[in-house]
């Protein structure tokens, strides 16, 4: 074991630091921005059907639900067909109607997780064709689709999912594109966001590099038993992901919102103190987060800001501010997501606990 560690203490740190090279596999061979080329080899087979989809299903658990979500805004963007994002949990005991023409992508790492194959059973019974985001090679769920593209990030250990994540959303925004390029997007527009897609591993790269930050703010707050996690539009799942990372290797209680959804109940938490992590990446919601902010501010909470073009208006209401490299605002989660998931690592080491063997968290999990 201490071998494969390396230089690390743990998996989930490992794996963290790996994802700049975790992320290359996955783009490798794929994305081409100087011809404006993807090519998905599991898909060849399968393109000239992928025209014919109206919509699109993404079901799954976990980070991998996040994964999805995060999926939703790039499909909707990029390939503009109405998607939609289930737990694999619930779409199988709800009336999931699969009109014509509906794609349906079951999204895990593991590709055994029992709720996601239930939910792939339920959907392709009912007539959707089924494509797989997977990591694991040859597992059920790869098994079972019809194609499918493997995330290639190599063998998650750590039980909070951290490369895998990341793969799925780069996934996610190759796929997002191949789905689209047939149809309003230009080739210059394509080359542009591969370019920008095959800048992200450099970019988390240079965001790793903000861990030594990461921790002296985890050591700060770790002894709170409350934070709240805000983001908007491609990063509120982003928020999500952070959230739960927390939950699963600190015991932190933790929640991810939309930011403009705490006035409307969350707000009532928030007292002298709480941190309140909030990704402010730039996008077309950045002055809406900033009002965000100033409701937080004004409470006593103290702002965790993730942003990657500071300014005075963000020095004045964060205390904490995390600066993260520029990337696409739609790429952008990818990036936002790495201090994060240094944050929980570092939290959960300042309590004294084992961040690779979490409490009552399995790597996979078999049962329904
Ligand atoms: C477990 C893991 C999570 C993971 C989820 C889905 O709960 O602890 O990290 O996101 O399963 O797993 P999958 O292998 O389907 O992506």
């Amino acid at each position: 074991e201490r071998i494969e560690l390396g230089r690390f203490e743990h998996y989930m740190q490992k794996e963290i630091h790996e994802q700049p090279e975790s992320l290359r596999m996955t783009l490798s061979g794929r994305v081409d921005s100087r011809t404006a080329n993807i090519t998905l080899g599991g898909l060849t087979n399968f393109e000239r059907q992928l025209s014919h989809f109206k919509r699109v299903l993404l079901f799954g658990c976990g980070s991998a639900w996040h994964a999805g979500l995060i999926g939703e805004y790039l499909i909707e963007e990029l390939a503009e067909l109405p998607t939609e994002v289930q737990y694999s949990s619930e779409l199988r005991y709800r009336n999931p109607l699969i009109e014509e023409g509906t794609l349906a992508i079951a999204i895990s790492q593991s590709g055994e997780t029992a709720d996601t194959l239930a939910a792939l059973h339920e959907v392709r019974t009912r007539g959707a064709t089924v494509l797989g985001i997977v990591n694991n090679v040859g597992s059920t769920i790869a098994r079972e689709t019809d194609a499918g593209v493997y995330l290639h990030v190599g063998p998650e250990i750590g039980v909070a999912s951290t490369k895998a994540f990341l793969g799925q959303v780069t996934v996610l925004s190759m796929l997002a594109v191949y789905l689209g390029r047939r149809k309003h997007l230009s080739r210059d527009t394509i080359s542009t966001f591969l370019s920008e897609l095959e800048r992200i591993p450099e970019a988390i790269e240079q965001t790793l590099l903000l861990e030594s930050q990461m921790r002296e703010i985890a050591y700060k707050f770790s002894g709170r038993q409350n934070w709240l996690y805000l983001g908007r539009g491609i990063n509120y799942p982003t928020a999500l992901e952070g959230a739960l990372k927390l939950k699963e290797v600190s015991y932190i209680h933790a929640e991810g919102l939309p930011a403009a959804e705490m006035k409307h109940g969350p707000i009532a938490m928030i007292d002298e103190g709480m941190p309140v992590v909030v990704i402010a990446t730039r996008d077309v919601t950045y002055q809406k987060i900033l009002s965000n902010m100033e409701e937080v501010r004004s409470r006593g909470g103290e702002v965790i800001a993730i942003v990657n073009q500071p300014d005075a208006q963000i020095e004045r209401l964060a205390k904490n501010v995390v600066v993260v490299p520029r990337t696409q605002p739609m790429l952008s989660p990818l990036v936002a997501s790495v201090p994060l998931q240094l944050l929980a690592y570092h939290a959960a080491l300042s309590r004294g606990l084992d961040v690779d063997k979490p409490r009552n968290l399995a790597k996979s999990v078999t049962v329904e």
